[in-house]
């Protein structure tokens, strides 16, 4: 802890997911290693969460610590229990919302539960009144809201009624870590949530009509962060703002980047139980054994001198992933390899199967959520392709670089703040850790995918590539310490987050 500070700054962070407990994305992965960053910066950080199936049967010593007769139409409570590695959880159980098997969004049918605005502002709404008045002695100073799942929060205490005995409210930070999801509510319906009707207009919570729960956050929150600096300029502009980028403007003065890091812990070529052999930067020899392994694993021909390329990701239109099915002939051509693992669009999903077909000796795909097989990758390939059209940071990319696999990304997002392209001038100054491509259009992914065939040809140029990959700093510390930073000044501001005067108190 730094000197001259005699209490720990607290911190609330409220989401809808969090690795290992439940995860469909890199959400997760953020959520659940950023509580231990925190912890190494002075921060005591803990987790609301919604109590799925998967949660409660992994968490111990679960009680109740604070409940409700009714949220939105049955009883709930807040547990709290205990996670892996000692993170304190408050798991939400409401099981009328959340007592549903599988994916947290998704339905038996592959669709959103039609109930999803609903679950999600339980979320927000009872970790709200509980960050107001926590039971026991912890009382955040900060709640720090993730994505539109818990982006009701900062409206919820906005709204609240200012405690009797006049602690300060806890001050908000809102994390967009994707725009394209925004929690979008029929305007109709708005009356369920229990909030001001003077929230509900175009200066509020109102957008085009209906409820966005995305924009609640980034109207009421003291602070907007997003998970890369590019990212926050991006979201400005109206190519990426996806109609939010006029509030972001207007808080561009409370709004930065702050880049996502990895759990170097998790993600450890040289410990990693998921992958087939140990290596590290020194000593690489069992990368070879992993690339076998990774060529058994998807079927593909055991050719230790075929450039294997791979892809770890959500198949949605986002990751540009369409785009690298029009160059499949061309890595086949020229002798490369490639394996897909993901899940999502069902005509992405059924183009790579085709692929795959066509040509056995060269595409090998999984169709599939897999984390042991996504570790597996990240050792085995030798080439990482991540052709996102938007990616406010992305994770996969970083996983790469500390396994010496190169990533072959889109300049875009927190891809280009953490890839340095091999350009001939980063070449030569031994600082390239990667290859960008812009624009994201088939012609520049097919150039990008040539010049990773001629940068793998040459071994002495591939051997300095993957070494500066593997020492290119991708651990959680700055960015630890920038959001430390961040909850000290907004604790520290006199007049942040109080209950807003112009709205009626709530009884
Ligand atoms: P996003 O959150 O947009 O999906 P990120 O790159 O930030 O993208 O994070 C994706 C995370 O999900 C990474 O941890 C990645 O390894 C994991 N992942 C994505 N698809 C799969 C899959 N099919 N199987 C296993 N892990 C996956
Ligand atoms: C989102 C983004 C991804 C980011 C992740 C974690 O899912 O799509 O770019 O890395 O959140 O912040």
């Amino acid at each position: 802890m730094p000197a001259g500070r005699t209490t720990q700054m607290r911190v609330l962070h409220v989401a809808s997911e969090c690795y290992p407990l439940i995860k469909t994305g890199g959400l997760a992965d953020v959520v659940g290693a950023l509580p231990g960053a925190l912890a190494q910066v002075g921060v005591s950080a803990r987790v609301f969460l919604p109590n799925y199936p998967m949660v409660a049967k992994a968490v111990t010593s679960a009680r109740a610590a604070m409940k409700v007769a009714d949220l939105f139409g049955g009883p709930a409570s807040v547990l709290k229990a205990r996670g892996p590695d000692g993170l304190t959880l408050y798991l939400l159980d409401a099981p009328h919302l959340f007592d549903r098997p599988g994916n947290p969004y998704l339905g038996p049918d592959g669709k959103d539960w039609s109930d999803n605005p609903l679950r999600f502002a339980a979320l927000a709404k009872m970790a709200a009144r509980f960050a107001a008045n926590p039971a026991g002695n912890w009382r955040p100073d900060i709640v720090h809201a993730h994505d539109w799942q818990a982006a009701l929060v900062p409206a919820y205490l906005r709204a609240a009624k200012i405690p009797k005995r006049r602690q300060a409210m806890p001050r908000t930070v809102m994390t967009i870590h994707n725009m394209a999801f925004q929690g979008l509510m029929p305007a109709k319906d708005r009356a369920v949530l229990g909030l001001p009707a003077a929230m509900f207009t175009d200066s509020g919570m109102e957008y085009y009509g209906q409820v966005s729960f995305l924009k609640a956050g980034l109207v009421y929150a003291d602070h907007l962060t997003t998970v890369s600096p590019t990212y926050a300029r991006e979201t400005r502009t109206e190519e990426f703002g996806m109609g939010l980028h006029g509030v972001l403007r207007e808080r561009a003065d409370a709004y930065t980047g702050i880049l996502n890091g990895v759990d170097i812990n998790v993600w450890d070529p040289e410990t990693d139980p998921l992958i087939a052999a140990p290596y590290s930067r020194a000593r690489r020899a069992g990368k070879a054994r992993n690339k076998a392994a990774l060529q058994t694993a998807f079927g593909l021909p055991q050719n230790k001198r075929a450039p294997l390329f791979a892809v770890v990701s959500r198949l949605t239109e986002q990751k540009g992933l369409d785009l690298l099915l029009d160059v499949l002939p061309m890595i086949a051509d020229r002798g490369g390899q490639l394996a897909v693992l993901g899940s999502g669009d069902a005509r992405l999903e059924a183009g790579f199967r085709a692929a795959a077909k066509a040509r056995p000796d060269h595409v090998g795909v999984q169709i599939g959520y897999d984390e042991p097989l996504s570790h597996l990758i990240q050792a085995g390939s030798d080439i990482l392709l991540v052709p996102s059209r938007f990616e406010p940071c992305g994770l996969t990319q970083l996983y790469a670089l500390r396994y010496g696999t190169v990533p072959l990304v889109a300049r875009t997002g927190g891809l280009a703040d953490t890839v340095i392209d091999a350009n001939d001038a980063a070449l030569a100054t031994g600082t390239a850790t990667g290859i960008q491509f812009a624009p994201v259009t088939v012609e520049a992914l097919a150039f990008a995918l040539e010049r990773a065939f001629d940068l793998v040809a040459d071994a002495r140029v591939w051997r300095k590539l993957t070494s500066r990959a593997m020492a290119h700093p991708v651990s959680w510390g700055k960015s630890a310490e920038v959001y430390g930073a961040l909850y000290r000044d907004l604790a520290a501001a006199p007049t942040a987050t109080q209950p807003d005067s112009s709205l009626p108190e709530r009884k």
